[in-house]
């Protein structure tokens, strides 16, 4: 019989996914990290959920570090039963269904920054890491809830919280229901929320190649999810990495406001 968290994200999920198996712990050095070895090791297969309430080794995209202190977030991971050709489309279906699940509990309307952090208040308040393991592929959430005591600390960036009260066992469960049906929905469906949530067509950003910073302008959301642009050498779409706001060397988060 679960108890306590698990029975409350079940509660969240409604009668769906009963397959889904759930564990949540106090503190796991990262949630991605588990059940990769889990997976590896055998002992576990889609679709599984693990929460955190704490990370002392949160992993973030491009080998950062995900600040994931006690009691202020939502940590989880979902290992799904798709192959890591999907991980564009579950990285985009995530941020999604975590804008949605914000938007069943809270008052709140997140905005998405390509590819997949989500801001409120012009704040950084989630991200989302996919990676392959065995064949299939594993989703990584950061929900900041609440600004830590002391604030966030530098490496995280432009961080905030929802800071608004939410009980982050509902939160994983709506995450996970969103999530799920998302995946089992047409892509196209999807695409047209993410673009509805993305404001940044027509803004000037700026993104490395090969360590040379360009600078560009939106044009929209390809049908893979793919940035396209107005760049330096003409019309280009951009797959993968990171992009800065604004066209000179200070960001620019307003349009996030
Ligand atoms: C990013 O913004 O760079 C992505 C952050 C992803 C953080 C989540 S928290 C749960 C899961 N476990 C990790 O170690 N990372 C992801």
């Amino acid at each position: 019989m679960e108890q306590g968290g698990a029975a409350r994200i079940r509660q969240a999920l409604g009668e769906k996914y009963p397959d889904l198996r759930i564990r949540t712990l106090d503190t796991a050095d990262s949630t991605n990290l588990r059940l990769k070895e889990a997976a590896r090791a055998g002992a576990i297969r889609p679709p599984w959920l693990l929460t955190a309430d704490e990370q002392t080794a949160g992993r973030g995209r491009l080998g950062r570090t995900f600040v994931s202190p006690p009691g202020t977030g939502l940590y989880m991971s979902l290992l799904l039963d798709h192959s890591p050709a999907a991980s564009g489309q579950v990285t985009i279906t995530a941020a999604v269904a975590v804008c949605r699940a914000i938007e069943d509990l809270t008052p709140l309307r997140p905005k998405i920054k390509w590819v997949n952090d989500l801001f409120v208040r012009g704040k950084k308040v989630c991200g989302i890491l996919a990676e392959a393991v065995e064949n299939r592929v594993i989703v990584g959430i950061g929900v900041n809830l609440l600004t830590p005591a002391g604030g966030f600390p530098p490496e995280a960036g432009p961080a905030g919280a929802l800071d608004v009260p939410v009980d982050r066992f509902s939160l994983a469960g709506r995450i996970a229901l969103h999530l799920l049906d998302g995946m089992a929905q047409d892509f196209s469906a999807v695409l047209d929320d993410y673009r509805a949530r993305m404001p940044l067509v027509g803004c000037a950003i700026r993104y490395l190649v090969n360590g040379n910073e360009k600078t560009a302008r939106v044009k929209g959301i390809d049908g893979e999810g793919g940035l396209i642009i107005d760049g330096p050498d003409g019309p280009d779409t951009l797959r993968c990495g990171e992009i800065s706001l604004g066209s000179q060397s200070f960001s620019d988060f307003s349009v996030f406001e």
